[in-house]
């Protein structure tokens, strides 16, 4: 099975991204052939500062890197150093119907926000479509929020293959349910765009002051407190192992345990925890070189795979190309 995922290099990486997306992506390594790539075009859709997607897009690369994605059996690379997917992607603009496209939740969201719509963002989705469909992937392991251009993709790749014969694959979703929304410091979704991500390789003391700043109720100390209710609760019960996620709950049904200590041990487990990729993080950092040899050997790996499909869906097309390719 080939498995594909990208993400957006659109801002630092938090334990959102951290539980709901990067463990579980990183995981399937173990049992499947991954394509993980960095989406910078993507990102353009809503950064315009160059800077920006530039240094967000080594963040990404060192974050999974830190946390272990392992260079060598998963093909690891930047979105743009696979140009044929552009090209792919405009191919397929010319099958897909406007009303698809504008049945989409993440497009009709941005212009519901006061965002000015660029064209960009309207066709996100097509060059989503020729990310996932110029490698032939078989699975995509996307949060519940991408199930609806994946869906897309699908619809792309049949009428593609109606109208040129059976040249693409058809994607599946494969739907992270069990990892439900990550809680931010003030209890709403992480993310980064709400001031409440808990970013995963901050300086220790930042991390301790975004952890001490967790909101709570003003249950007394000495009270019964409800665990379910609670987002320092929620984010140990992610974190520490089975039996001290018990303890826990224990402790919340007893009383007598005041949100404070829940921080404190909340705060060192993610050290613990995290300290190891947080250290690799800092070593890669001071050996950019490295990263960028990852990056460009798994853009070419990838690009090898791309060029055989494109020559494919050219030859399909009628797009000849007179440079030897
Ligand atoms: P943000 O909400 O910070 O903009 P992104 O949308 O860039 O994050 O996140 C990339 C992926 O990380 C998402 O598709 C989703 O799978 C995962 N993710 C982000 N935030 C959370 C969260 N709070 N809980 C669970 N998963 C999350
Ligand atoms: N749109 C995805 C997100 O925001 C990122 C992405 C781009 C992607 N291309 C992809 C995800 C292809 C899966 C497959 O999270």
């Amino acid at each position: 099975m080939r498995v594909l995922s990208g993400v957006q290099p659109s801002g630092k990486l938090h334990l959102g991204n951290y539980f709901g997306a990067m463990l579980p992506q990183v995981e399937m390594q173990a049992e499947h052939e991954c394509f993980y790539f960095i989406a910078n075009y993507h990102a353009l859709t809503s950064l315009s500062d160059p800077q920006a997607v530039d240094d967000y897009s080594m963040e990404v690369a060192m974050g999974y890197l830190a946390i272990g994605l392992d260079p060598e059996r998963t093909v690891f690379f930047r979105q743009s150093d696979v140009p044929e997917v552009t090209e792919l992607a405009w191919i397929l603009n010319c099958v897909t119907p406007v009303p698809l496209l504008q049945r989409c939740h993440a497009y009709k969201d941005k212009v519901a926000q006061g965002l000015a719509a660029n064209a960009g963002l309207f066709t996100y989705p097509v060059l989503q479509a020729a990310d996932i469909l110029i490698y032939r992937s078989h699975l995509v392991p996307v949060g519940q929020d991408q199930k609806q251009h994946v869906e897309i993709t699908q619809d792309i790749q049949g009428k593609f293959n109606q109208q040129y014969g059976d040249v693409l694959v058809r994607p599946e979703p494969l739907i992270r349910e069990e990892v439900a929304v990550v809680p931010g410091t003030d209890g709403r979704k992480m993310s980064k765009s709400y001031d409440n991500a808990i970013e995963l390789f901050l300086p220790a003391k930042q991390v301790r002051k975004k952890i001490m700043s967790i909101v709570t109720d003003s249950t007394p100390v000495e009270d019964p407190k409800d665990a379910d209710r609670c987002n320092v609760m929620a984010l140990l019960r992610l974190i520490a192992d089975e039996d001290e996620r018990a303890a826990w709950e224990e402790r919340y049904r007893a009383g007598g345990t005041g949100y404070g200590e829940a921080k404190k041990r909340l705060f060192e487990l993610f050290i613990e925890k995290l300290g190891p990729a947080r250290d690799r993080y800092d070593e890669l950092d001071k050996n950019r070189d490295h990263v960028e040899a990852v990056l460009a050997k798994g853009g070419e790996r990838a690009r090898a795979v791309a060029r055989e499909v494109m020559a494919e869906v050219r030859k399909a097309t009628g797009i000849r190309i007179s440079r030897a390719d």
